[in-house]
């Protein structure tokens, strides 16, 4: 019997009383490769409990005394890069070298979220009332940010650390405290970015990190009337939280259909170097990669055979390889993705490589011709298959874009800067990349949804605002 990881709570690691675990499958041996606790509602209970009492000597903490312990936390946490990585390379099969940089690129997330808030928290405002018609200077109002409580960070399986430290950074800095629960896979991964916390100093109860079943602790948590914030980046299950939720708020980002729009003057070169990386980096597993091309027909046939010599360079294999493909998270990610191919097959989609897959590791593909009736050209895959619609106009493309219920990034390649400003105004997504492909970083840009993409805006400036609300304080003069 292997190891069960112990879940974290009230400053310590504690076995849970259920007696039961989750097992977590290594995507690519398909076995078993680490056991967290699964914990009970009771134990939910008590997290909030210790959470809420934490909470309240927390906010009176000096604000450089948080940030402080913040910038520690961020250098443990680098120094832990490797023991992290490794976990990543084995929880959700992350190429090696990209699971080093997720760690590496959260230190540094904490640390300019640390800076960050010591600034925009350590200053409010002063209005004066006759500014306002009928009153006279009698009334001075004084501003601050003050934290909301609680925050329950739900990140998802595909930046178990970077995407949970976008959440517990600001909470942390604003004066929450905050209660994790990580994704299944990725929950060691998650569990040991906690260690670094820990070993920085945080008081107790400050910080938990709750292990289980989403179907036994998920509503409970989300539902628990102790929480004042939600955080989550996920799926369908965000729709679902948000309609649930009460009067909190929320920050949601949930799924993406991001378009690349080629025009006829691109630069090929780079729209094919972008495809390739938006495409299929981390197997296409990113909320922000390129998932629909939609190109001009008088250049389609280049950008589709530049696209298609790049395809052929990527390796295929292993993430310890540091391969550039590796398996998709589960067997049933696997299975979804096989049905979207099977559906292009069967439409007529032109298929640039044949359709290969061994467990869960699928070839890169990509799908030429693809017409609205596929459900590729809607659907998110989540896996390295990227489908092409060849456009007549720019409208045609705008118009596709504009009709997916989903609205995260977009992108658009042409050398005229003016016509990319109008495309760019036209798309119904939360941001537009000009002459590169869809990303969230830098971490200090703002990055949103709109539609079912999300809620809110994050990056490191909008979610230190967002965990706080503003208290007033209006000084009336006889
Ligand atoms: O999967 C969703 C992430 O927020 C995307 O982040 O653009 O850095 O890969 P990324």
């Amino acid at each position: 019997e292997s190891e069960v990881f112990k879940y974290y709570a009230d400053g310590e690691w504690k076995t849970s009383s259920s007696g039961k675990s989750v097992s977590i499958i290594n995507p690519t041996s398909r076995k078993t490769q680490y056991k967290v606790q699964a914990c009970t509602q009771e134990e939910v209970n008590k997290v909030m409990e210790a959470s809420k009492v934490a909470q309240k000597s927390w906010a009176k903490t000096p604000l450089w005394k948080r940030a402080e312990l913040l910038h520690k936390a961020a250098a443990i946490l680098k120094e832990h890069k490797h023991p992290i990585a490794e976990c990543l390379v084995k929880e959700i099969a992350k190429p090696a070298k990209d699971a080093v940089t997720e760690v590496v690129r959260s230190g540094d997330l904490v640390s300019y979220c640390a800076e960050e808030g010591v600034r925009i928290l350590g200053e409010g405002k002063f209005l004066v009332s006759d500014s306002f018609p009928g009153n006279d200077r009698t009334k001075y109002c004084l501003t601050s940010k003050i934290p909301l409580g609680i925050v329950l960070a739900i990140p998802p399986f595909n930046y178990p650390v970077n995407l949970a430290v976008s959440k517990i950074a600001p909470a942390l800095i604003a004066g929450n405290s905050l209660v994790l629960k990580p994704p299944t896979q990725g929950a060691v991964s998650a569990l040991h970015m906690i260690h670094c916390f820990h070993l920085a100093g945080f008081p107790k109860g400050l910080i938990s990190c709750i292990t289980g079943k989403g179907s036994e602790i998920g509503d409970f948590l989300t539902l628990h009337p102790a929480v004042n914030c939600i955080s989550f980046t996920g799926g369908d299950t965000g729709i679902a939280i948000s309609k649930k939720a009460g009067m909190i708020p929320l920050q949601m980002e949930l799924g993406g259909k991001d378009a690349c729009i080629v025009l006829e003057d691109a630069d090929l070169d780079l729209v094919a170097a972008n495809i390739v990386k938006g495409g299929f980096s981390y197997s296409g597993q990113r909320c922000t990669a390129v998932k629909v091309v939609l190109v001009m027909e008088s250049v389609a046939d280049t950008v589709v055979e530049k696209v298609n010599a790049k395809v052929a360079k990527l390796t295929v294999g292993p993430p310890e390889e540091n391969c550039d493909i590796t398996p998709v998270v589960t067997e049933s990610s696997a299975n979804f993705i096989e049905g979207l191919v099977k559906d292009a097959k069967e439409k007529g989609a032109t298929f640039c490589q044949e359709y290969k897959r061994e467990g869960n590791l699928i070839w890169p593909l990509l799908l030429d011709n693809v017409r609205p009736d596929m459900r590729i050209a809607w659907e998110e895959p989540f896996g390295p298959v990227l489908p092409v619609i060849r456009i007549n106009s720019v409208e045609e493309g705008i118009h596709h874009c504009n009709a997916s219920n989903f609205g995260l990034q977009g992108c658009v390649f042409t050398k005229d800067i003016n016509k990319a400003m109008l495309i760019s105004d036209a798309m119904e997504s939360g941001t537009v990349q000009i002459n590169s492909a869809p990303a969230r970083g830098p971490d200090h840009f703002p990055f949103q949804g709109i539609k079912d993409s999300g809620i809110g805006s994050q990056g490191i400036t909008n979610s230190i605002t967002m965990m706080t609300k503003i208290k007033s304080t209006v000084i009336n003069l006889p």
